[in-house]
């Protein structure tokens, strides 16, 4: 069976990979593919409301287009003392001239500027990724994780993408991007969501033999 990760983020596909290819499911033939593969798909836009709302668009319309099973995520950071923002406008917070530095950049200034309502010492945020699988003939599924942490004074560290450098996970003193993927592939809110899809799949392959 094959699965296509509806994404183009390259760090995204590659803890989605790590996630599926380290348990006994992929050796159950499950192929995992990604976009690459089918350069022609027009740029779905992300107009949802929810994390929920643009993972089921982009499952179900790559799904049709690929006749596949299509693995979709949405997610981002949401930060409490900002009203949970930026939350479901994560990767175009600030527009979409800023890259993920100038993203963290604006944050932590946002942050600084939120006097009143931001303890300071206590920036509490979380990372929420919502996964949906569907399949060409129309059935989607969703699930959900999340992943606790403060938000870090400046960013610091080299792995991973989009945030990572200003999110310090609950229990570690070290951003997701100083600890690097094999730690945050066991924390992360991806990972959590990838745990739960896994048994969607599995009934999937069920079904399928
Ligand atoms: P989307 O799901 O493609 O709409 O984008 C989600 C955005 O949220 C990404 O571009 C990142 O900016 C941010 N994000 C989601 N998950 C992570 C993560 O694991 N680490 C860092 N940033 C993330």
């Amino acid at each position: 069976m094959r699965v296509v990760v509806a994404s183009k983020n390259k760090g995204k596909i590659e803890e989605i990979r790590s996630c599926l290819f380290n348990t006994s499911i992929v050796s159950m033939s499950l192929e995992v593919v990604s976009m690459d593969e089918y350069p022609d798909l027009p740029e779905i836009v992300e107009d949802g409301q929810t994390f929920e709302e643009n993972a089921i668009k982009k499952a179900i319309i790559v799904a049709e287009y690929t006749r596949e099973i299509a693995l979709a995520d949405d997610s981002g950071l949401m930060v409490d003392c900002l009203n949970g923002e930026p939350g479901v406008l994560s990767a175009r917070f600030g527009g979409k001239e800023l890259d993920d530095n100038g993203r963290n950049q604006l944050l932590l200034e946002r942050i600084k500027g939120e006097k009143n309502s931001c303890n300071q010492s206590l920036k509490t945020a979380r990372f929420v990724c919502v996964l949906a699988i569907a399949t060409p003939e129309g059935a989607v599924r969703t699930v959900q994780g999340s992943c606790e942490g403060i938000i870090a004074d400046i960013p610091m560290g080299k792995h991973g993408f989009g945030y990572d450098p200003v999110f310090i996970p609950d229990g570690y003193t070290a951003t997701f991007a100083e600890l690097g993927i094999e730690i945050k592939n066991k924390l992360s809110h991806r990972a959590k969501a990838l745990e739960k899809a896994r048994d969607v799949l599995k009934k999937l392959l069920a079904a399928n033999d």
